[in-house]
C-alpha cells in the first residue's frame, strides 16, 4: 500500500544515506523542508521534498498534513518493559524516606520483581507486556530495546527472552533483545557471586545465544551489584557469542564502568547520571553512544545526566525511557524528550536528534531507522496541530501526536 502525506508544515530530521548519528554541534541541526509532502511505499520511505515538487498524485491513501509536523518515529533503545506486576508498594516507601539503595538491600528492588516474574507463565507475562507495548507505539515509539534482568535463573531469563520474540514477531514496532542475567545477585547465591556470574556464562549464555534468542548483553555495572571485574568477565564472554554490549553504569556511582564499556566496544553505555572527567575522556574517540535516561532520574530524585557536558564535549547523546518497575514506570517517550529539555538542558532540537536518530544507532538499527531518508523504514508520526516544533516539549503535559505511523501501517 501506497501512503501519501501531504501539505506538511516541515518535514523534520531529514538525512542523507550514512549519517548513523550526530555528535556535539551537530545536534542543535534538524535539518527540514517547510510545506513538504512524504511518500510511502509498504514499509518504506520512498520520496519526499517540497510540495512543489508534487506534480501527480499515486497513492492508495492520501494524509493532509496541514499545519502539522512530521518526524521519524521515537527510538527507545533501553527498557525493560517485559515485566510482571507493579512496584507502587515501594513507590510509596521511598515517598516515606526509604532510598532506592534501601529497599534493594531489604530484599525489594530487582529481586521483588525477579520473584514475581518467576511466578508468573510465559503467556501471562506476555499478555501483561503487549499492554505495554500497544502503549508506547500510540506514543510514537516504532523501535524499541527490551532487556531481559528479571528472571535471574535460567528458565526465567529465557522466558523473558522467549517473550520479547514473541512480541518481535507479532507487532510492527522493530524490537531489540539484549540479555541482563547480571542484573542483581539472586538472594540464592548471596554469598556466592562467582557461583552466580558462572551460571549466566556458562549455562545462560550458550543457551541464549544458541537459541539467538538476544543481540546484546548488558550488566549492571555498579556498586552492591556487579564490580568491574565482573562486568569485565561478562562481556569478555558475550563477545564469544558475538553479543555487542549495551550497558547500565553509573548510575549511583562513578568508578570506571564506561572506560570498560569503551574497552570492550559497547554499543552504548547507559545511565551515566554521575559522569566525571575520566568517563568524559574515554567515550572521546569511540563508538559508543552515551545514553541518559531522564524519566528515571525524574523519577528516583536523583541526579540528571549532564548532557550539556557531554554533547559540549562534542560527543553525541541518545535519550530512552528506561521503562521498568522500579525506577520508570513509563515509557512515554514525548515526556523524556520534554524532561531532557527542561531539566538535561538539551534544545528540542538536540532532544530530538537523541530521541530519534541517536537512539537508532544506540541499538543498532541506524541504517534503517531513525531519520527521514529515502530507502529506511516507513515510520513517522504527525503532530497535531501545533506552533513550532519546540511547542512539542514546552507543553509537557499534553499529547500532541495525531497521527503514528509504524512499518507503513497507521497504528493511531
Ligand atoms: O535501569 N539500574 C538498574 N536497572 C533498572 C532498574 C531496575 C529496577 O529497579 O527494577 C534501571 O533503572
Ligand atoms: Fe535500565
Amino acid at each position: 500500500m501506497s501512503l501519501l502525506i501531504i501539505n506538511i508544515k516541515e518535514l523534520l530530521q531529514i538525512r542523507p544515506e550514512g549519517v548513523h548519528y550526530v555528535s556535539g554541534s551537530e545536534m542543535s541541526q534538524l535539518p527540514s523542508i517547510e510545506n513538504a509532502y512524504l511518500h510511502l511505499n509498504d514499509d518504506t520511505i520512498i520520496d519526499f521534498g517540497p510540495m512543489g515538487d508534487l506534480d501527480e498524485w499515486n497513492a492508495d491513501e492520501v494524509i493532509d498534513a496541514k499545519n502539522k509536523y512530521v518526524l521519524p518515529t521515537w527510538c527507545d533503545s533501553h527498557t525493560h518493559i517485559v515485566y510482571s506486576g507493579h512496584r507502587d508498594g515501594e513507590f510509596v516507601d521511598r515517598i516515606n524516606g526509604l532510598s532506592y539503595e534501601e529497599i534493594a538491600n531489604r530484599g525489594g528492588g530487582i529481586l521483588n520483581s525477579a520473584k514475581r516474574l518467576q511466578e508468573t507463565s510465559e503467556q501471562d507475562l506476555y499478555e501483561q507486556s503487549i499492554k505495554r507495548i500497544k502503549e508506547v507505539m500510540t506514543m510514537g515509539t516504532g523501535a524499541i530495546e527490551i532487556k531481559s534482568g528479571y528472571g535471574l535463573t535460567k528458565d526465567a531469563e529465557i522466558k523473558m527472552l522467549r517473550v520479547i520474540k514473541r512480541i518481535k514477531d507479532a507487532f510492527p514496532i522493530k524490537v531489540r533483545a539484549t540479555f541482563l542475567g547480571a542484573h542483581a545477585l539472586p538472594l540464592s547465591y548471596k554469598n556466592n557471586k562467582d557461583g552466580y556470574l558462572d551460571l549466566v556464562i556458562n549455562e545462560m549464555l550458550p543457551e541464549i545465544a544458541k537459541n539467538r534468542l538476544a543481540n546484546y548483553i548488558d550488566v549492571f555495572c555498579e556498586k552492591g551489584y556487579f564490580s568491574l571485574e565482573d562486568t569485565d568477565r561478562i562481556l569478555t564472554a558475550g563477545r564469544k557469542f558475538d553479543l555487542v554490549p549495551k550497558i547500565h553504569v553509573n548510575q549511583f556511582n562513578a568508578f570506571g564502568g564506561v572506560a570498560i564499556g569503551v574497552k570492550h566496544k559497547a554499543l552504548s553505555v547507559d545511565h551515566l547520571e554521575e559522569l566525571n572527567q575520566e568517563d568524559i575522556e574515554a567515550l572521546k574517540d569511540s563508538n559508543t553512544m552515551p545514553v541518559a535516561l531522564p524519566s528515571c532520574s525524574y523519577f528516583l530524585s536523583i541526579p540528571y545526566t549532564p548532557a550539556r557536558r557531554i554533547i559540549d564535549a562534542g560527543l553525541p547523546l541518545a535519550i530512552a525511557s528506561d521503562y521498568n518497575p522500579g525506577s520508570t514506570p513509563s515509557g512515554n517517550m514525548n515526556f523524556v524528550v520534554s524532561t531532557a529539555c527542561i531539566k538535561l538542558k538539551m534544545t528540542p532540537e538536540e532532544a530530538i536528534n537523541a530521541a530519534t536518530l541517536n537512539g537508532a544507532y544506540a541499538m543498532g538499527i541506524s541504517s534503517t531507522y531513525g531519520s527521514i531518508t529515502k530507502g529506511k523504514k516507513a515510520n513517522v508520526l504527525i503532530t497535531n496541530e501545533i506552533p513550532s516544533i519546540g511547542y512539542l516539549p514546552y507543553a509537557f503535559g499534553d499529547n500532541h501526536i495525531d497521527t503514528v505511523i509504524i512499518n507503513g501501517e497507521i497504528i493511531k
